[in-house]
């Protein structure tokens, strides 16, 4: 099984592919699933700016519309020096796929990385419970 430094290393590769030629901000993501696999994202900005999405929700995306959702563990990876951490919106869909114990690392590119948990991320949450 893949360790979180590796994750950590996935989600910076991540980066690669990002597309933001208007923020210039490349984030990469990488979401450990509970058979090993691993689904990787980055961020895809728009000239209509409200349309980009991040590169956690891509990869958050990405699984679900192929039918996995035994999530493990997200790496998120952007910044030269201070470890990017999810945005507010990210987080929110972070807890709607996650257990609230998995553990998030963020990390600057050099791979330096805080890791947190998903209730820490955005204690409270808004949830499925909060309908009934
Ligand atoms: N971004 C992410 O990909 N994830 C976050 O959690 C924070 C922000 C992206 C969105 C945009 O393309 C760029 O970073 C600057 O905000």
């Amino acid at each position: 099984m893949i360790n979180k430094e590796q994750l950590v290393r996935a989600a910076i590769q991540a980066r690669q592919s990002s597309y933001a030629p208007y923020s210039g901000f490349a984030v990469g993501a990488a979401l450990l699933l509970q058979n090993g696999i691993v689904i990787c994202g980055c961020n895809i900005e728009n000239a209509s700016y409200g349309l980009t999405i991040c590169a956690e929700r891509t990869a958050i995306f990405k699984a679900i519309s192929e039918g996995k959702r035994d999530f493990v563990a997200l790496a998120v990876a952007a910044g030269e020096n201070t470890p990017t951490s999810p945005c507010g919106a990210c987080r929110q869909v972070i807890s709607e796929f996650f257990p609230k114990g998995a553990p998030i690392y963020y990390a600057n590119v050099k791979g330096e990385f805080i890791e947190t948990t998903v209730s820490s991320l955005l204690p409270g949450a808004f949830s499925r419970e909060d309908l009934k």
